[in-house]
């Protein structure tokens, strides 16, 4: 079964793309056939990807969410360094949200596209805006997965219950199988106390549901979109390539695990977690 995996966190600017385009170089890198797809209208994974312009395209995820007759085979792309396809995102994008208002069935288009090429893939990860939106809700409903990015600071934690409500109204709703991968600390600075004591603020809140790999802040993330790669090709060795071949690890893993409880949800295990001992 193909594995769809959100990358959502409705921050900007908390790792959600640097993490998107490296969990899936790194799953490919591994063997399994990868989609990347970009729903984001700043198309920063797009440009991550190799693709300078993303407004020049012609054709752009965009035309898969709004136009019925625009397959997900004619618009992906294939990254041949990074072993993967990719749905590029533009501008455009920022259009869709109102255009699906007035669709039928209008959280689940992206769903119903990314159908036609399952049989294709192993694994799809999806870089989410943002925001809790309307293409937000269609990477949920989509999805098999989420994993939350979550920096190390004193506002990364502030509208996890946002994102929480969303998740669990997804779950309640449209796609009751939705599973929490794993919140993913990102941009981690191991040498200041302050990104210290918030990451055992996480861990002591959220329990298992954090994953156990960290991902330190490193400049080197902010130089592989101008080189259209990876950490995995522009760094290989470096720290953050080896957090996010850990993570490609860890979500290949999962797949033995027993399905997730329902009780497992992150609002209910805060409670139970952060009781006295
Ligand atoms: N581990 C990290 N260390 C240092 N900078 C990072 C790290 N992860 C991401 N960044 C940088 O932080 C900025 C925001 O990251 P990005 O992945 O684009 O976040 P989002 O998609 O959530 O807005 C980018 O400039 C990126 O290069
Ligand atoms: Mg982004």
């Amino acid at each position: 079964m193909t594995r769809i995996i959100s990358i959502a966190n409705q921050k900007g600017g908390v790792g959600k793309t640097t993490t998107a385009v490296n969990l899936a170089a790194a799953l490919a890198e591994k063997g399994p056939r990868i989609l990347a797809v970009d729903l984001d209208p700043q198309g920063h994974l797009t440009i991550n990807m190799g693709c300078r312009r993303p407004d020049d395209l012609e054709l752009s995820v965009y035309n898969v969410l709004t136009d019925h007759r625009v397959d997900v085979r004619e618009v992906r792309l294939r990254s041949e360094s990074m072993k993967l396809d990719f749905l590029p995102a533009n501008i455009e994008l920022s259009g869709a949200e109102l255009q699906l208002v007035t669709e039928f069935g209008r959280e689940s288009v992206l769903k119903d596209k990314l159908e036609t090429v399952l049989d294709e893939y192993d694994y799809i990860v999806i870089d989410c805006p943002p925001s809790l939106g309307l293409l937000c809700v269609n990477a949920l409903v989509a999805s098999t997965d989420v994993i939350i990015p979550l920096q190390c600071e004193y506002f990364g934690m502030k509208g996890m219950q946002q994102l929480q409500r969303t998740i669990d109204r997804v779950r309640a709703k449209l796609n009751p199988g939705l599973h929490i991968a794993g919140i993913l600390p990102t941009i981690y600075k191991s040498r200041t106390l302050h990104s210290q004591e918030v990451l055992e603020l996480v861990r002591e809140r959220y329990g298992d549901e954090v994953f156990n790999i960290t991902v330190d802040s490193s400049i080197r993330f902010a130089e592989t979109p101008l080189a259209g790669q990876s950490i995995l090709q522009y760094a290989s060795a470096s720290p953050g390539a080896r957090a996010y071949r850990a993570l490609a690890d860890a979500v290949i893993a999962q797949e033995s695990d027993a399905p997730v409880a329902e009780a497992e949800v992150l609002g209910q295990s805060t409670r139970v977690r952060v009781g006295p001992a």
